[in-house]
């Protein structure tokens, strides 16, 4: 691919996660390339149109977008994740100690908790009134969590940064004595609100710097959040950009909650996209045998070898940034990869011209898992988990290559428009 276009991919990709701080945001940004792309919104409180056509509908911050062609042929799903480990506001966020003012947090998922030391945060997230939902965001670096000095800390170079998540991540906000209801009354300005129409929030903390294309040669991407929205990025540009005679009916979706588990009304685990599936078929006994014809690539990132641990990682299973999009096995089925869909996407990367690389984690350490295992069980389609290679996942800013996002978005496209 040329430079130009790799560079305009990559510049694509970066305002996407700068405009994507939370999963409400990912829904909104994603929603709207879809309507500029011509997809059309539906609600799931209403009848849908039982014609072909391409549609996508939202719940919290989870999407299901689609271009409905036939069920004859099954369906060909992409799904990635709009969540990433990070720090959210409590209920009763307003404290503080020694004359600081501070907020009360909770931890999010696997967060590699030293990451969020000693960074500019901003606040961003959803908010609810009696009779609507906003969304919100502050990026004024209104926040942060000062790491304690060297000289307080004589052996934090040998032992490690003991972090105690109830006292240790308070963020700062300010100075003076606590005020009650002091978060809810900015909250509620950052969201063009009265003071006291606020009841509640699902509030979150993002790092400010913005996301960069870095390295000697601008090998690199440096950004926040790469887990996974570099997937979702690249499930969008595939759906999008999938041929309009595409055999199949192509389905992206996009969940909240995997980093937790994925259980709840929008995740993995969830009704959603059995429900979608089942009403763009038009009914059960449509549906049954498309999806025994139908394949699910589960996308997201995968650990580059990492230069400083090489003992970390299996020897005959290396990684390389930039080197493809990486296809992910596990025994004990923490990745839903079977040889059936495997093969699929391997024949869509070879067709798209896309190399690829395998990961299998160290048999002697826990591994971890993706919306692959609920998605698939949830469908019975087999399941196929791959993703970009990348360094620090779960850090607060994360590295990727700038090759990779373009090559698997072009993998992830014929995956789609390959019909099973
Ligand atoms: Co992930």
């Amino acid at each position: 691919m040329a430079p130009d276009t790799k560079s305009t991919g990559i510049q694509e990709l970066i305002e996407f996660i700068d405009a994507s701080p939370t999963p409400f945001h990912v829904v909104a940004e994603v929603s709207a390339r879809l309507r500029d792309a011509g997809f059309t919104p539906l609600d799931e409180a209403d009848h849908w149109p039982d014609t072909t056509g391409d549609r996508f509908v939202c719940r919290g911050g989870s999407l299901v977008a689609w271009r409905h062609r036939s069920c004859e042929r099954g369906f060909r799903i992409v799904g990635a994740h709009t969540d990433s480990p990070n720090l959210r506001i409590t209920p009763r966020p307003d404290t503080g100690a020694a004359g600081y003012r501070q907020l009360g947090v909770e931890v999010y998922g696997g967060v590699l908790l030293n990451s969020w030391l000693d960074r500019d945060l901003g606040v961003a997230g959803r908010v609810t009134t009696r009779s609507q939902t906003r969304l919100f965001r502050i990026d004024r670096p209104v926040l942060r969590v000062p790491q304690l000095a060297i000289h307080l800390d004589r052996e934090v170079n040998q032992k490690g940064v003991q972090l105690n998540p109830q006292h240790h991540l308070t963020p700062v906000w300010g100075l003076g004595p606590r005020a009650d209801g002091a978060f809810a009354e900015v909250v509620a300005e950052a969201a063009g609100l009265a003071p006291g129409e606020v009841v509640a929030w699902d509030a979150m903390l993002h790092d400010l710097t913005p996301s960069t294309v870095a390295g000697l040669d601008g090998e690199f991407l440096f950004a926040p959040r790469i887990d996974n929205l570099v997937s979702c990025w690249a499930g969008l540009r595939a759906l999008i950009d999938a041929p309009d005679d595409t055999a199949a009916s192509s389905v992206l979706c996009l969940f909240d909650h995997e980093e937790v588990g994925s259980v709840s009304a929008e995740g993995a685990a969830s009704t959603l996209l059995p429900t979608v599936l089942e009403r763009i078929a038009g009914s059960r006994s449509a549906l049954h045998p498309a999806l025994a014809r139908s394949r699910c690539v589960s996308a997201d990132g995968a650990h580059a070898t990492h230069p400083n641990y090489p003992e970390r990682h299996r020897p005959d299973h290396p990684v390389a940034i930039d080197g493809g999009p990486v296809i992910k096995r596990n025994a004990a089925r923490r990745y839903a990869t079977d040889a059936v869909a495997e093969a699929a996407f391997v024949a869509a990367c070879e067709r798209a011209g896309v190399s690829h690389q395998m990961y299998v984690h160290r048999g002697d350490m826990v591994c971890g898992s993706t919306i692959g295992p609920m998605a698939s069980a949830g469908i019975g389609v087999s399941t196929v988990d791959a993703g970009v290679a990348q360094l620090s996942m779960h850090s607060a800013r994360e590295m990727c290559g700038v090759q990779d996002p373009i090559d698997f978005a072009r993998a992830l496209g014929q995956f789609l428009s390959d019909a099973g």
